[in-house]
This record gives structure tokens, C-alpha cells and sequence, in this order.
């Protein structure tokens, strides 16, 4: 799995951050944020980073920002990136619905600060999970971007998968 669908859950400064260089990397993103006009507010703010990344040789920036489609709510995809609120009970709750939703082979990552990685998978029902940790991504695509220390409940026999996605990302 290359993880060509991706969604984002949170379009706050991380998640912004986070769709950006997803979309970036050349793959479709997902958006969803609870509150009203937060995607419209992230892409705004990607659309102004884009532009300054272009004016320093980046990409085209409509062509990266073609790739981040609102979502409505959770949808399939091949990886759950989330950066709602640091609220345990939000993420929880999150993690409960994203395992309705999403494949079972998909992965369901957190951009958590504090919360055990752990008490975001057990609101699962994913066998075989372990946790893979984000260190600070190299390419510093955008600000919002450039501090997740994320983890992730990966199964166990997609760890080098994930590793290879988040290298291709610049998450890491
Ligand atoms: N800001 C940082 O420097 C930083 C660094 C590392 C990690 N983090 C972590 O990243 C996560 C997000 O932080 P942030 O700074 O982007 O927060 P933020 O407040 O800017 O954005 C959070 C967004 O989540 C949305 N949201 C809340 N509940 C939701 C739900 N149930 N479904 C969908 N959207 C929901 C909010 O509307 C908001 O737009 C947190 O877990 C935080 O601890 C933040």
C-alpha cells in the first residue's frame, strides 16, 4: 500500500500543515474539521504557503492544492492522520469511528503531543498493533508542519510501509 489516499482529520495549524505536504508528496488528501469554514481557513493558509514555496522554485501550488478535497465527515481511505484537539477523549471517540470507517488494512495515525498511543489504538478493534513514532520531519514544507511528533498504531506487518510514507512525505 502506498497510501495514496490519505485522510486528514483536524484543519487546524497541524493539520493544515499536515494535508500540505501530504498533497505535496503527490497524493489525494481527505480534509474534515468539525467547525465551519476550518478546511476553507487550511486551505487558505496552504494556498499562501504554496505560493511562497513557488516563488522559491516549489511546485505549482494549484496543482498540490487540487489533491485536498473537504470532506464531510470520515471517509475511506488508505491512512487516518489526525490532529483534532489534545483531548483524549475527542481523539478516543475519533479513533472509535475511524475503525468503523476505514479499511481494515488502513492506518490510523495520531498527531498527538501527550496522549499514549496505546489508549488511542484499545478504542480500536485492529489486532496486532504497534506504535511508530514521527520524528521531526526534514523538509519543513510549512511551519504548522514542521513540529509533529506524531505516532501512529501500525500493524505490526505494515511498519516498513508506513516508514517508506512518511520518508516520501517529508514527515520525517
Ligand atoms: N501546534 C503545535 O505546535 C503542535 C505540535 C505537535 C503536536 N501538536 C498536536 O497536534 C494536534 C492538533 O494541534 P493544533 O495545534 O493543530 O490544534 P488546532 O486547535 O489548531 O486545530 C485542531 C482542529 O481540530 C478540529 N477538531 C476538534 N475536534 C474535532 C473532531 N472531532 N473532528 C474533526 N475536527 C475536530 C478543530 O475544529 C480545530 O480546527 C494536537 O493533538 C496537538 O497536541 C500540535
Amino acid at each position: 500500500m502506498n497510501f495514496e489516499h490519505v485522510l486528514v482529520v483536524g484543519a487546524g495549524q497541524m493539520g493544515g500543515g499536515i494535508a500540505q505536504v501530504v498533497a505535496a508528496s503527490g497524493r489525494r488528501v481527505a480534509l474534515y474539521d468539525t467547525v465551519p469554514g476550518a478546511v476553507d481557513r487550511a486551505l487558505g493558509a496552504m494556498g499562501r504557503s504554496l505560493e511562497k514555496r513557488a516563488e522559491k522554485g516549489g511546485g505549482d501550488p494549484s496543482e498540490t492544492l487540487a489533491r485536498v478535497a473537504p470532506a464531510d465527515g470520515l471517509v475511506a481511505a488508505d491512512l487516518m492522520i489526525e490532529a483534532v484537539v489534545e483531548d483524549a477523549e475527542v481523539k478516543t471517540e475519533l479513533f472509535r469511528k475511524a475503525d468503523q470507517i476505514l479499511p481494515r488494512e488502513a492506518i490510523l495515525a495520531s498527531n498527538t503531543s501527550s496522549i499514549p498511543i496505546t489508549t488511542l489504538a484499545a478504542a480500536t478493534t485492529r489486532p496486532d498493533t504497534k506504535s511508530a513514532a514521527i520524528e521531526s520531519p526534514a523538509g519543513k514544507p510549512s511551519a504548522a508542519a514542521t513540529r509533529p511528533a506524531s505516532t501512529a498504531s501500525v500493524p505490526a506487518k505494515s511498519l516498513p510501509k508506513w516508514s517508506a510514507f512518511a520518508r516520501s512525505a517529508s514527515l520525517r
